[in-house]
């Protein structure tokens, strides 16, 4: 019915100018960047992240997984373990589990046929742990790969933009600064990686840069399904359980094959600024990226993917994609604001839970598919 009545009219005025006036009065920019986390150290157990809900990348106090192996992993990123020896998938398939009577019927059930098969029909096919990225520290004499510890690091800043979904980290090495920030791609598994420094500079009597990037690739199985917040082992006693291979490279980019018994996962390099990439040795699945040119700053996007990427988004677009994205996902949805007005102490711990768990949903269970477990959704 029109309404005519002044009444009625007036009423859906004020109902109106209510909406409208409390919609526009939530600052959410301020409510959402009002939780940024922060740290000045890595926490052992929970990484920081940012991903798009198909791919999450899991990160340290520099916002790589520099010293914690924290996993990147996906919605797609699957593989079987071989099958137990002496069996084939003829009896996987045929396997056939202890009948019980359940109401009134005999009911077959997935336990207690062959153990062996039991044991691999549980494990498999199992996530993946895509590959960890990281700093490499270099000598200035020698150019040789250094150990350096967490606590070699100072004056150490993280932070996390919710709004934006980028990472960033500051901190100081032997003196230098050191900048790092990181972002996922919201339409592909790939992250930016932006590292600036004057360490990354080449030292004029020796051309050797002090800071890189590494890239390394673990063997997971099925029977480390418990083992989070780290998924898979790095351990050379493991090496030959997968291999790598470093395919194509030219000045701006690189592809590697990690194969996992029959399962293939590409990871794809792209950088505007020339670099080298070298295997760390002939039994390690660890590869050392260093900037070829005179530069402070070193740009890479890293992707992973189940067949090779035709191509890949330069840094600055994929940047502008995260920014663009994490902003409709704050904007487009309901909001609630807990803390304007409220004399409740409460509130405010609510409000950010509210807003980190909003956070974490986008990350890590807003794909095409629900999250295996919640095991790993940190
Ligand atoms: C690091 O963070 C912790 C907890 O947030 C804080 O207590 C500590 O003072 C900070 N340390 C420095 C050096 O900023
Ligand atoms: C794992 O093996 C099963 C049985 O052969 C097959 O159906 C499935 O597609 C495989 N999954 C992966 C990720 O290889
Ligand atoms: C191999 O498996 C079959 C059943 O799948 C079994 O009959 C046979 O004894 C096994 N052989 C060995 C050497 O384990
Ligand atoms: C550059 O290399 C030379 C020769 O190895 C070394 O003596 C010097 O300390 C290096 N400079 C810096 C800034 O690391
Ligand atoms: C790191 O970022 C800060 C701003 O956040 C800037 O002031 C500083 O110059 C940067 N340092 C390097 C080495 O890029
Ligand atoms: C990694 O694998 C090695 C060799 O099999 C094993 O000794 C070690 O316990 C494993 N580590 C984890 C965390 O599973
Ligand atoms: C690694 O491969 C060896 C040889 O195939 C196998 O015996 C072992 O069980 C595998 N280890 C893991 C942890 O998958
Ligand atoms: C893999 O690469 C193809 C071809 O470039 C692309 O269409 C697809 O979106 C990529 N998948 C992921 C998960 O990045």
């Amino acid at each position: 019915m029109f309404p005519t009545e002044p009444n009625t009219i007036c009423c859906l005025f004020l109902l109106c100018s209510i909406f409208l006036t409390s919609n526009a009065a939530i600052d959410r920019h301020s409510l959402v960047t009002r939780y940024n986390p922060t740290r000045n150290a890595s926490n052992p157990t929970t990484p920081m992240q940012v991903g798009n809900g198909n791919f999450a990348f899991g990160a340290d106090v520099t916002s790589l997984q520099t010293f914690l192996p924290f996993a990147t992993m996906s919605s797609w990123g699957w593989k079987n373990d071989s099958l137990p020896p002496n069996r084939t998938i003829e009896d996987v398939y045929n396997y056939k589990g202890e009948s019980w009577y359940n109401h009134g019927r005999l009911v077959q059930y997935d336990f207690g046929g062959d153990p062996e098969i039991e044991q691999w029909l549980t494990a498999n096919p199992n996530r993946v742990n895509l590959g960890i990225v990281g700093l490499v520290f270099l000598d200035a004499q020698t150019g040789l790969i250094q150990n350096v510890l967490e606590s070699d690091l100072s004056d150490v800043h993280q932070t996390l933009d919710l709004w934006t979904g980028i990472m960033s980290s500051e901190f100081t090495y032997e003196d230098t600064a050191i900048n790092v920030t990181t972002t996922s791609a919201q339409d592909i598994s790939a992250i930016s990686v932006t590292v600036s420094s004057p360490l990354l500079f080449p030292n004029t009597s020796n051309a050797f840069t002090r800071l890189g990037i590494f890239l390394d690739f673990p063997w997971g199985d099925g029977s480390q399904k418990f083992s989070a917040p780290f998924v898979g082992n790095f351990s050379s006693a493991l090496f030959n359980n997968h291999t790598t291979t470093l395919l194509d490279h030219s000045e701006y980019q690189a592809q590697i094959k990690h194969r996992m018994v029959d399962a293939i996962f590409y990871t794809a390099v792209e950088s505007s600024t020339k670099f080298d990439i070298t295997r760390d040795s002939p039994v390690a699945h660890r590869y050392t990226i260093l900037p070829h040119s005179d530069t402070n700053s070193l740009s890479l996007v890293i992707s992973y993917n189940s067949t090779l990427p035709s191509s890949l988004p330069s840094s600055a677009s994929l940047v502008q994609s995260s920014i663009a994205t994490w902003e409709s996902y704050w904007m487009d949805g309901g909001f609630i604001d807990l803390i304007t007005g409220s004399t409740d102490s409460r509130a405010d711990e609510l409000q950010r839970r509210i807003i980190l768990s909003r956070y974490l949903m986008g990350v890590n269970e807003a794909g095409e598919d629900p999250p295996q477990e919640v095991m790993y959704s940190s």
